[in-house]
């Protein structure tokens, strides 16, 4: 990942990641802080979405993925995830020409079988209405889990009937459902805690990892440009020394960095 410049109110020294992946967790305790029902704080972790979007926009930053809703969120008393689904369904119906207009690519990564019916078809809307988007791509997580990603690329490498020898790291990335999207440089988790909890486990190799105390619902630009300073100061190295290769000779293959 390259040097750019900083935009307007961005990060100290600009380094920005090209790709943030943001698991939003909180949402529960700052409803119940204010005596509400877990979904109002869903519904409140969706304007703290938007207000992300626009700032990853505003700033710059190509790729964003978030962690909507996983394999294991199915789990969750009914009503809530009903109101999750109906949720996003609502979010894509009120907001998707705005993202459109914003030059916001929508991909969807994880699988639709389980899904109602109804959030389907608000997917697949927002995924073929914003197919044109340039600006950034939001890559929403929903019914997705890390595991169940890798199991099913080995499922299909293996119905494709190809050699062991065929198979490496490239391969196994064409057979994600991220494929194309380069790596993740910044994983962000609000609330405060410390568990990638089965999100883009193959993708999060050398990807930084970001903690804040902060709720999902008030996270904010501020609480952004937190997340990107800290990235900014962090010494990347893929498995280097400082110096890179020709710092003391190389004695064994070096480990690929990965995408992004
Ligand atoms: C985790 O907080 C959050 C989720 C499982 C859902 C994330 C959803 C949103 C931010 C709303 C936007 C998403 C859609 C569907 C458009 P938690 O409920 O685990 O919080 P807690 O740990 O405080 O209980």
């Amino acid at each position: 990942m390259g040097e750019r410049s900083a935009a307007p109110g961005g990060p100290p020294d600009g380094r920005l990641p090209r790709h943030v992946a943001i698991i939003m967790d909180g949402n529960g305790r700052w409803a119940r802080s204010r005596g509400l029902p877990r979904l109002a704080g869903h519904r409140a972790g969706t304007t703290a979405l938007k207000r992300t979007i626009e700032a990853c926009i505003e700033l710059g930053i190509p790729y964003l993925t978030i962690y909507a809703f996983s394999t294991e969120n199915w789990k969750r008393p009914a009503h809530e995830v009903r109101g999750l689904m109906f949720l996003l369904e609502e979010v894509i119906d009120r907001q998707l020409d705005e993202l459109v207009e914003g030059g916001v690519r929508i991909r969807h990564v994880g699988w639709l079988e389980q899904v109602p019916n109804h959030v389907q078809r608000a997917i697949g809307r927002a995924v073929e209405r914003s197919a044109g988007g340039d600006r950034l791509t939001l890559c929403l997580a929903f019914n997705y889990g890390g595991r169940a990603e890798i199991v099913r690329a080995v499922q299909a490498i293996v119905r494709e009937g190809l050699p062991p020898e065929a198979i490496d790291e490239a391969l196994i990335d064409q057979h994600l459902q991220t494929r194309g999207i380069p790596d993740p440089d910044l994983i962000i988790r609000t609330s405060g805690e410390m568990r990638l909890s089965n999100f883009l486990l193959w993708q999060a190799a050398y990807a930084e990892i970001y903690s804040t105390p902060t709720l999902w619902p008030d996270f904010d630009r501020e609480a952004l440009l937190a997340a990107l300073a800290s990235y900014a100061k962090r010494d990347r190295r893929f498995g280097e020394v400082d110096g890179g290769p020709s710092a003391g000779g190389r004695l064994t293959p070096a480990a690929s960095p990965g995408r992004g």
